[in-house]
């Protein structure tokens, strides 16, 4: 595993910190001081982090049906967050939500303590899909279809292709792999219509499947992924 790798999952802090960390000299494997994090690192290995002992931490994923009425955020002076809907033995400092779903909105939201999975769910670059739900105002048009299927621009950006299953006039399976400050929103207002009603299905591998409103349920890396 890379020094860096066990240095995140140990919880010592951003990639950023880390570097910066390693580069200051307070990382020793094997009473080595090392400079470069992107070294190879093995079991028996001794890591010290200014001469202390690091522990790993053990990662874990949870899947979260969100209701509407909550913004995806671990804290909030002023609205109803998520942690409202984690039971009470939820160790709610070191997990944090995979990206953000609106107050609105419903459905699938995952948390962790994965960084390195956080990064690999949100990055662009990782097209990572996520179907919705999505109810509208007015009936959608073939036409308007196809628009998102091309990938339609919101703000001077052209989405990338959606997939897109009509599930009647006014409701669509949409699948993105995107994931810009109200995207599925902006995108249904580009074909002059608006969403009336949105839940996540899926994201990535994992699905709602069975879950039931406000249920949490732990799952597997293998499950998400
Ligand atoms: N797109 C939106 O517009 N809102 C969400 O909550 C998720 C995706």
């Amino acid at each position: 595993m890379r020094l860096e790798k066990y240095l995140v999952n140990c919880g010592l802090g951003s990639r950023r910190v880390i570097i910066e960390e390693v580069k200051n000299g307070n990382i020793t494997v094997n009473g080595e001081i090392v400079y470069d994090e992107r070294i190879d690192i093995e079991k028996e290995d001794v890591i010290l982090y200014r001469g202390k002992f690091l522990k790993e931490k053990e990662l874990k994923y949870y899947a979260l049906y969100k209701t509407s009425g909550y913004i995806t955020a671990m804290k909030d002076d002023n609205r109803p967050t998520v942690v409202e809907l984690l039971p009470s033995w939820f160790p709610k400092e070191s997990f944090f939500p995979i990206g953000r779903l609106d107050r609105d909105t419903e459905g699938l939201l995952i948390f962790t303590n994965d960084g390195d999975l956080n990064q690999k769910m949100t990055q662009p670059k990782s097209k990572v899909e996520k179907t919705y739900l999505v109810e509208l105002f007015f009936s959608i048009k073939d036409e308007d279809i196809k628009k998102l299927e091309l990938g339609v621009e919101i703000n001077g950006h052209k989405c990338l292709p959606a997939k897109v299953e009509k599930v009647n006039e006014q409701a669509i399976l949409l699948t993105i792999v995107e994931g810009k400050f109200h995207q599925v929103k902006r995108m249904i207002r580009s074909i002059n219509n608006k969403v009336k009603y949105l839940k996540r299905m899926t994201f990535g591998k994992m699905e709602l499947g069975n879950l039931k409103e406000g249920e949490l349920r732990e799952v597997l890396l293998e499950d998400l992924i």
